[in-house]
């Protein structure tokens, strides 16, 4: 695996790659992101990871800081997993100045679910995004499923700027007992992690209430109470179609997504209806 430091080493040793297959992280790699590059190796001639904890991204208040770094085990990870190129800049590197033109997607797809309790999230996410695959120049970029507003926003940046490259999803990658892989369940003390597969199973019965056609309105208010009497605090319970996460109609191809935090870890999950 080769790895590259700079945008100039990058580049040169991309310089004859047909077709590079590119997946985007920020390190602390778990079996999803695994899952990710090994769908990227069937997609590319060349498979290219980056590694970069995007300080644009993160309100003052949240996890920046202590955002777990876990270089060496992230290596071994890739190595054994085929990737041929990992992309790891420093912020000097990657943001050599203040960053100061920035990608800010429109308020209806960003300002909402996520974007309402993280203010800006989808500018620092479209912004690096964006310079990432002005380094790497992919033919093909692939995105998780667990974060299903973050995939629907690049899909939305890469048709508006017309960018050729294709955006691929992801199947969200869980633990046996349901809980989606994320950096973030790292966080979580052993109790904690023993309660945290009660936000998918919340959210299994709001899509088993969609399938029967209850009223939506009250099983939701009824699942959001029963998290917080567990001791979550609940950001969002909803339902929305899967194409921009606006209103679903009935009958249309709808997501369940859930956010909510226990004790200080904010955990995210969706399913697919
Ligand atoms: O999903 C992530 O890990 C990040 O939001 C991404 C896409 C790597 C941008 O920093």
């Amino acid at each position: 695996m080769f790895i590259a430091h700079s945008i100039a080493d990058l580049r040169q040793r991309l310089s004859g790659a047909r077709a590079p297959a590119f997946v985007p992280t920020m390190g602390n790699l778990h079996d999803g992101h695994i899952a990710l590059l090994r769908r990227a190796r069937d997609l590319g001639d060349l498979a290219v990871v980056s590694i970069f904890v995007n300080r644009l991204q993160f309100a003052p208040n949240e996890d920046f800081d202590r955002y777990p770094r876990t270089w060496e085990a992230d290596c071994a990870r890739l190595r054994a997993a085929g990737c041929d190129v990992l992309f790891a800049p420093d912020e000097r590197e990657l943001y050599p100045q203040p960053q100061t033109y920035t990608v800010r997607p429109p308020a209806e797809l960003a300002d909402i679910l996520e974007g309402e309790f993280r203010p800006g999230f989808f500018t620092g996410v479209c912004t690096v995004v964006m310079k990432l695959f002005a380094c790497v120049q992919p033919a093909v970029a692939v995105f998780g499923k667990k974060d299903y507003q973050q995939l629907m926003i690049i899909r939305r940046m890469v048709e508006q700027f017309a960018l050729p490259i294709r955006i691929e999803a992801g199947e969200t990658e869980r633990s046996p007992d349901g809980l989606a892989l994320s950096s973030r369940n790292g966080y979580l003390s052993p109790v904690q992690r023993a309660e945290a597969v009660q936000l998918s199973a919340a959210l299994q019965r709001i899509a088993q209430a969609v399938r029967a056609g209850i009223d939506l309105s009250a099983v939701l208010a009824a699942e959001t109470a029963a998290l917080a009497a567990r001791g979550w605090a609940p950001d969002y319970l909803t339902v929305r179609r899967q194409s921009d996460l606006q209103a679903a109609a009935p009958g249309e191809p709808a997501v369940v997504l859930g956010a909510a935090r226990l004790g200080e870890t904010r955990l995210i999950d969706n399913l697919e209806i």
